[in-house]
């Protein structure tokens, strides 16, 4: 379902990635990890085609995205959800227009074929009854939710969250990671997650990726990383794991 290819970007004139190729199934769910600045935030707006790769490809669905004219990737971007880690809600809208808005403005749904598409995604994130709240009246947490909703409110092929426990507290985080891997099995995605929670990433995630020095340290599932012999794999998750 995504498949990147000898990736290759600068920003600021220093490489941030490097020969990044990867391929994964569709409804795998991916996390990547590595330290802050690694380059994962980078990495994730490629797959949405935020950024563009100087060197290599980005396939989604067969489709190398940056062949793609701005309305033709639009397109494709209907088909993909982005959590971005702040939530970025409209905090001048409610609850039920900020999940609303993608389907207000790529759909011809009616009024209430849109009313019924909210609540059928806020109902899948637990979030019955609070359609009315604007996002300054809500938690961490919940602004996580509600940005979910709205990520796979289009009907998401592919799902991109980058950092989606950050801010929350253990319990939260735990349940938000539950509800990910809850959501991409119910709507059938291929999910690609950023994280710094390392525990809970190893365990919704079928594959991780490592980040560091601009290249992909590890890639494997939970019990083939614990036993990698890459120093910096080793250093990282002993670390950072429980
Ligand atoms: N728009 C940009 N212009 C210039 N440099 C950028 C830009 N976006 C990111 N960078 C640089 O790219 C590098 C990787 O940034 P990125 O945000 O991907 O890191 P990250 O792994 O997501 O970190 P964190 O864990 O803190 O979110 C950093 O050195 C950052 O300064
Ligand atoms: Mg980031």
């Amino acid at each position: 379902m995504i498949k990147v290819e000898g990736l290759y970007k600068e920003l600021g004139g220093q490489p941030v990635l490097e020969d990044i190729s990867f391929d994964i199934g569709t409804g795998e769910i991916i996390a990547v990890l590595g330290l802050s600045g690694a380059g994962k935030t980078v990495l994730l707006k490629h797959l949405i085609g935020l950024f563009r790769p100087d060197k290599g490809r980005v396939v989604i669905d067969g489709v190398d995205i940056d062949s793609l004219s701005e309305d033709q990737l639009l397109k494709v971007r209907c088909n993909m959800g982005y959590l971005f880690q702040e939530g970025a809600l409209y905090d001048f809208m409610d609850v039920f227009d900020n999940v609303a808005f993608p389907l207000r403005e790529h759909t011809k749904l009616t009024g209430a074929e849109v009313a019924s598409r909210v609540r059928e995604v806020l109902k899948l994130v637990d979030l019955d009854g609070i359609e009315s709240k604007f996002p300054g009246e809500l938690s961490g947490g919940m602004k996580k939710r509600v940005g979910l909703a709205r990520a796979i409110v289009l009907g998401a092929k592919v799902l991109l969250c980058d950092e989606p426990t950050s801010g929350l507290d253990p319990i939260r985080s735990h349940d938000i990671s539950d509800l990910i891997r809850h959501v991409s099995q119910q709507i059938g995605s291929t999910t690609v997650m950023t994280s710094h929670d390392v525990n809970n990433s190893f365990r919704i995630a079928t594959r991780i990726i490592i980040i560091n020095e601009c290249r992909i340290a590890a890639i494997g599932t939970a019990e083939q990383l614990k036993g990698s012999q890459v120093p910096f794999v080793r250093e990282f998750l002993q670390a950072t794991t429980a």
